[in-house]
């Protein structure tokens, strides 16, 4: 019985191709490639290629990849490799049971049913009804060639549009649903589709089939783009979107670089920047990072030219630490304050991105200035301080030929930097920006805080509210804690505040997180304290958010009241009473706090 694709795309994916075959061969770099003479005949001259993903003897034709060069190198049977290769890389091979081969059939539906929704989608764009979207898209300066490369789309303007489309093709709604286009709710109520009034970006695997879908909204609005849900094909923390353009790219030599945006990948692409990738809404992950490495030994993470980009730097530095190679590493770059690359390659030129990659650092130079203290190590206490973050930052090297070099760069520039403040450096955070200072949109804010605050002590609260709080308009700061605290739900192991915030520390947000709390401390009520019990929590959450958005309080009772005659268990009791009494409050005109402030 067949192997699943997606465990021998994973298998190919993790080999390492070059040490593997290193193992028979001398190698050498070549490029971004390895030469060595053929182990399949007998030769003087290399003419022996190693790729990413494969190997080709230009002098006997011999080809294939990791699990070929098992198969052919030791005659083994292709099981034989795949076991053999799936140990080193610690992977187990998938038992092939009946349920398993039902499981991979289902996920061939899928890519199936995927590539006709990025179709139909696309297909929408270039019809009347598509007009809209497409001059949305000219008017932000891609070319129609752009458009059709990375096969952009639009939704339909309201719901059903897809399911006319796809069902006509005999494609049903379960489908649609597993494949992450359609939501189905728990109550029984049919189905529904999940993008709508959306700009389509297709996600598409490093082969180029669509495994998810982006989507923008036309201009402002809240959420400006929303991501697919997690499939069985579709996992966020594996994929960079562009990933299938910039492998192409990479090949013809082009810089891999990593950005934040969709439109930021098609910009740079459009520019004639063929390596440009990005992660999907959130911070790089270990996996996206393995993935760029195999894309090149020394890929460019470019970070925007405020304090939060410095911040993101340092813990993509500290993500990297430990798998750094001396033949492996990053660079560095910092983009000029308040542009991303896609208005800057449009309002200036590709010559102004050009310079940002040109400029850009490697770690071992960024890494001291990024462990620095914004103002300078002024004082002994500080200095101490700072080398123990200096030996520890080198220290996470599992490498240990290169950790010790680290630490010896390292130290030198602590020493050398003896006498005066830090020097004006990009890539170091900077000084967090000012608060507000008009007060009632400091109020205002404060409200968001509130309802953000509130989530940030009682995490377990995230799965009744996701909804409301996803649709929630939030300035940056706070758009970004709700997308790592999102993230982070799906598979934190328990949903305690002390997990959430130790997370949101690593992912360079815990200043954002503390200046969340701290806001909402000053109306935080008691229902809303950390040893307040989650009904009363929740009770508090539903109350703020009515006094924001008193017109959804009544949308989101319905669907509760729903939720609970369906599923009558605790979570859906709770989240029913939350809301009544959150409704309850408002109708006696308790609000808790100055209710004006908010609105
Ligand atoms: P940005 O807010 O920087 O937007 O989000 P952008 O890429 O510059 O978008 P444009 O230029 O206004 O169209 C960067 C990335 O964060 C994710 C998306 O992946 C986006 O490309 N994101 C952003 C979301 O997932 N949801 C949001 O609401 C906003
Ligand atoms: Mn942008």
């Amino acid at each position: 019985m067949a192997l699943p694709a997606t465990f021998l795309e994973e298998l190919r994916a993790r080999a390492p191709l070059a040490a593997i075959i290193g193992r028979r061969v001398k190698l050498t770099r070549a490029g971004r490639n390895w030469k060595g003479c053929c182990p399949f005949h007998s030769e003087k001259t290399p003419s022996f290629v190693v790729y990413e993903d494969g190997y080709h003897c230009y002098g006997c034709g011999a080809h294939g990849d990791a699990i070929g060069f098992v198969m052919q190198s030791q005659g083994a049977g292709f099981i034989e490799a795949v076991e053999q290769l799936a140990a080193e890389c610690g992977l187990e091979v998938p038992k092939p049971t009946p349920e398993a081969a039902a499981a991979e059939q289902r996920r061939l539906d899928l890519h199936g049913v995927l590539q006709a929704a990025a179709e139909a989608f696309h297909r929408r764009l270039f019809l009347p009804e598509g007009a809209r979207a497409l001059a949305y898209l000219r008017g932000r300066g891609l070319t129609d060639d752009t458009v059709r490369r990375f096969g952009l789309g639009w939704s339909g303007e309201g719901r059903g549009a897809l399911i006319a489309d796809l069902g006509r093709q005999g494609i049903d709604t379960a489908l649609l649903v597993e494949a992450g286009l359609m939501t189905a709710p728990e109550d029984g109520r049919a189905a529904r589709e999940f993008f709508f009034g959306r700009v389509m970006f297709p996600i598409r695997d490093r082969t180029g089939r669509p495994v998810g879908f982006g989507g923008r909204i036309l201009g402002d609005g809240q959420p400006k783009y929303l991501n697919g849900p997690e499939t069985a094909l579709f996992a966020k923390r594996r994929t960079l979107y562009g990933l299938d353009a910039a492998r192409e790219g990479a090949r013809q030599g082009a810089a891999v670089v990593a950005v934040e945006g969709y439109m930021d990948v098609i910009a740079l692409h459009q520019a004639g920047f063929a390596g440009a990738v990005a992660p999907l809404g959130t911070a790089l992950t270990e996996d996206q990072l393995g993935v760029l490495w195999r894309l090149s030994p020394m890929p460019v993470l470019c970070f925007d030219g405020d304090a939060a980009g410095a911040r993101a730097a340092a813990r993509a530095a500290m993500l990297a630490l430990p798998f750094l190679t001396p033949e492996r590493s990053l660079r560095l770059a910092s983009l000029p304050a308040g542009e991303d690359p896609d208005t800057l390659v449009a309002r200036q030129s590709r010559e102004a991105f050009q310079a940002v990659l040109d400029a850009a650092r490697p770690l071992a130079e960024a890494l001291f200035d990024l462990l620095r203290e914004p103002g300078g190590e002024t004082t002994p206490e500080h200095r101490a301080a700072l080398r123990a973050r200096l030996e520890e930052a080198a220290g996470r090297i599992r490498h240990r030929g290169l950790a010790a070099e680290y630490r010896n760069a390292l130290l030198d520039r602590f020493f050398a930097d003896r006498r005066g403040p830090a020097r004006r450096i990009p890539l170091r955070p900077a000084a967090l920006p000012p608060r507000p200072p008009d007060p009632a949109a400091r109020a205002a804010s404060s409200g968001r805080s509130l309802l953000v605050g509130i989530l940030l002590r009682h995490p377990v609260l995230l799965a009744d509210v996701e909804e409301a709080f996803e649709r929630l308009a939030l300035p940056p700061a706070l758009a970004q804690l709700r997308r790592e605290m999102l993230a982070w739900r799906v598979d934190a192991p328990t949903l305690d505040s002390k997990g959430l915030m130790s997370h949101l520390t690593s992912a360079g947000l815990a200043a954002e997180a503390a200046q969340a709390l701290g806001e909402s401390a000053m109306g935080l009520p008691a229902c809303a304290a950390p040893d307040a019990s989650p009904a009363e929590a929740e009770a508090g959450w539903w109350h703020f958010f009515g006094l924001m958005h008193r017109d959804r309080l009544e949308d989101e009772l319905l669907a509760a009241s729903r939720d609970f005659a369906s599923r009558a268990d605790h979570a859906s009791q709770r989240r029913l009473e939350a809301l009544a009494s959150a409704r309850e409050a408002l109708r006696r005109g308790e609000d808790g706090l100055d209710a004006d402030a908010f609105l």
